[in-house]
């Protein structure tokens, strides 16, 4: 009863929103034969990324029919013998549709059997789950939900960004919604604390800001868990990098230098982490911090911390810095950090140098280049008083390399500089691409052209590589072919 309870309408509408339909929307069409590969070498073969979906039709469709849901949940509400929302899935499915009927009896209405059925899975979305936003987290294609205000639920679906027919009554219902998803955590949304971070039962990671933050109504966003995390070769199937780059992030992740995931927002910066992480060893002691823990690696020996927020009253907040020190007393053989974005920086760039190698992590950044200004800055933040020329050292003898990750207009990520962090020359720490790509203007269905390249350059940490017994084919590196993509 207790969901009912939360879902008690403050009061009918006066009138039914715009037009609104189920959120369906076509599959998508399959992927287009792959490339053809350019001269190059052989192995290097890049797969198309799939072409847009097409969006979902905004056009005259019925208006949803709130009054009615809202006198089935009030119905359900009202009665004594129903034990709705905490009966099964079976069960709810009869209760709401014996309420409809009573309800459309009692007030002389009827519906089509398209119409019954669409009122009677909203009813069951508002009781069980988390109303207009349901099917598009039942829907494995959507990765991430927006929505902004209540009449716009926008989403990404195969790297798109497209507008959904979904909407929320009115704003009551969304911050309602917003309410049920944050409330099972102990967290609150209102005025006073107008912006939570939250997650859902499965693991999505949720942020809600709420008015007066959000000037136009509440802002809702839904990073969904995927239930089968890409693997590396997902990343080459999607045209995220090409063999010889995993080849060579494999071996470099297996042989234990530190290496920095860069990329902006979305990029798929801890996609590809975790992907870099299931290179580690079994047999190593690997520790986990993370914010909202993303990361599921699949070795049998992982301690995986995740930090807090400060409480109502303002305590008891464990940042990610906290944690990286503490991890240093638990023994890693490995320690992986989700993101860095302040002061842990220069604990974890302490780590990378004194022993803890093999440390991996990610960092906003728009290029490698810029991801070592990110970096100084960031010690800075902690409070080190030290000069520039310090800390770049610092940087430079302890990240060994960097994979900066772009999400390009055509929604498709791309890992389009692999690069080595070779030391320092004078005051400037030196960088040298192994792997880059190259965008070549756009082709049919708004698809990003380009290929990924070899430099010529061959690493400097190559004799490490051998050393711990990961030798690369020595044509890797010098080929100057490259990949369509
Ligand atoms: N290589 C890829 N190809 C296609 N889609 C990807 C790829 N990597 C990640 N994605 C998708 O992009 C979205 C963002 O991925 P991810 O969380 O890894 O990005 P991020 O850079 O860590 O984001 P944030 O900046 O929010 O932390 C996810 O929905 C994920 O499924
Ligand atoms: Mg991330």
């Amino acid at each position: 009863m207790s969901i009912l309870r939360r879902l008690q309408p403050i009061g009918l509408p006066p009138a039914p929103p715009p037009a609104t339909v189920p959120a369906e929307t076509p599959p998508a069409p399959s992927a287009v034969p792959p490339d053809l590969p350019e001269a190059g070498p052989p192995r290097v073969a890049a797969r198309p990324v799939p072409p847009p979906a097409p969006p979902v039709p905004r056009t005259a469709e019925r208006p949803v029919r709130w009054d009615l849901v809202l006198q089935v949940i009030r119905k359900l509400a009202g009665d004594a013998e129903a034990d709705v929302g905490h009966e099964g899935p079976a069960a709810l499915l009869e209760s709401v549709r014996r309420a409809l009927d009573e309800v459309l009896a009692e007030t002389g209405q009827v519906l089509s059997r398209h119409e019954r059925d669409d009122l009677v899975r909203r009813c069951v979305h508002e009781i069980s789950g988390y109303g207009p936003l349901q099917p598009l987290l039942d829907d494995d294609e959507v990765s991430e939900i927006m929505v902004n205000g209540p009449e716009q639920v926008w989403i990404e679906r195969q790297g798109h960004l497209q507008r959904t027919p979904a909407a929320f009554r009115d704003q009551e219902h969304l911050l309602q919604t917003i309410q049920k998803i944050v409330s099972p955590l102990g967290r609150r949304i209102d005025e006073s604390s107008p912006m939570v971070d939250a997650r859902l039962p499965d693991g999505s990671r949720v942020n809600a800001v709420i008015p007066p933050l959000a000037v136009h109504g509440a802002a809702l966003t839904i990073r969904k868990f995927s239930r089968n995390p890409l693997g590396i070769d997902d990343l080459v199937a999607r045209g995220t990098l090409v063999p010889e780059m995993a080849m060579l992030l494999r071996a470099s992740v297996a042989a234990r230098l530190n290496v920095v995931v860069s990329g902006g927002t979305g990029s798929g910066k801890t996609t590809t982490l975790n992907v870099l992480s299931s290179f580690i060893g079994e047999d190593e002691r690997v520790v986990t911090i993370e914010d909202a823990a993303e990361l599921r690696l699949q070795q049998p020996h992982v301690v995986s911390l995740e930090s807090r927020p400060a409480n109502a009253e303002g305590r008891g907040r464990v940042s990610i810095r906290d944690l990286v020190i503490n991890a240093l007393r638990m023994r890693p053989d490995r320690i992986v950090v989700g993101e860095v974005r302040g002061g842990e920086a220069l604990d974890m760039l302490q780590a990378m140098n004194t022993g803890h190698d093999g440390s991996l992590t990610t960092a906003h950044a728009n290029s490698p280049r810029e991801l070592l200004y990110r970096l100084e800055t960031m010690v800075l933040m902690a409070g080190a008083d030290l000069p520039s020329r310090a800390i770049r050292e610092q940087i430079a003898s302890a990240v060994d390399l960097i994979v900066q990750q772009s999400r390009l207009r055509d929604g498709s990520r791309r890992i389009t500089h692999i690069t080595e962090v070779v030391g320092m020359e004078g005051e400037t720490v030196s960088l040298q691409d192994i792997f880059v790509f190259e965008q070549q203007g756009m082709e049919e269905h708004q698809r990003v052209k380009g290929r990924f390249r070899s430099t010529g350059v061959v690493p400097s940490f190559l004799p490490r590589l051998e050393a711990q017994g990961q030798r690369l084919p020595t044509d890797l590196f010098w080929s100057p072919g490259g990949s369509e993509s």
